[in-house]
């Protein structure tokens, strides 16, 4: 299989400056909001259009658990200082779901359900990009200064980590059958 990174953005760029010309929704929009958010890509990765309060002194963007993404929020974490040519991901989660966020600057996201691959170029504080579990993610192309913020729907614990990418397909495949026989 080819590396995630050579991956095309294909439909992810147009969706983006349809959001782009839309007016701020200043109450931003639901996750599961089909008629916004209904670029589902083929993952199950999709981007989230969050709250935007437009001021002079500054923007603000807020994101609530289970309101603005469709899990509680139970931890915080940022990638800063990423060296340019580096990536990181590199692994799956068994049961976690997150919303990646480029708080500043952007970088891409590549991601595969093991069936899909997708890769979204994220370059704006008030888009998430949810990512549910089971997905193999990752990140590169970070622009200089650019952090991620990663909102997690669980704790840290290393059990949830897949990190072997042949033990990703070869789980994913087996959930899809168990779906597929069901
Ligand atoms: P990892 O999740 O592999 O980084 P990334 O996917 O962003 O490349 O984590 C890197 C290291 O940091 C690993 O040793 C575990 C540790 N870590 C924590 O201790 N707590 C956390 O919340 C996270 C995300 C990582």
């Amino acid at each position: 299989m080819a590396p995630l990174s050579t991956v095309q953005p294909s439909a992810v760029e147009p969706y983006l400056v349809d959001v782009d010309r839309r007016a701020p929704h200043p109450l931003g929009r639901r996750v599961d909001d089909q008629r916004v958010n209904a670029r589902a890509g083929r993952t199950g990765c999709r981007i989230v259009d969050l709250p935007r309060v437009a001021d002079p002194r500054g923007n603000l963007t807020f994101v609530e658990g289970d309101q603005h993404i469709p899990f509680p929020i139970a931890r915080v974490y940022y990638l800063y200082d990423v060296p340019g040519g580096t990536s990181r991901g590199g692994h799956a989660h068994k049961q976690l779901e997150a919303l990646i966020i480029a708080a500043t600057g952007s970088f891409d996201v590549s991601v595969d359900d093991g069936v899909h691959q997708e890769r979204f170029f994220l370059n704006r504080s008030y888009h998430g990009l949810y990512v549910p579990r089971m997905t193999w993610r990752e990140l590169d192309n970070f622009s200089s200064g650019g952090v991620c913020l990663v909102l997690a729907s669980a704790v840290y614990e290393e059990d949830d980590y897949v990190r072997d990418h042949g033990e990703f397909l070869a789980a994913a495949h087996a959930e899809r059958a168990e779906q597929d026989a069901a």
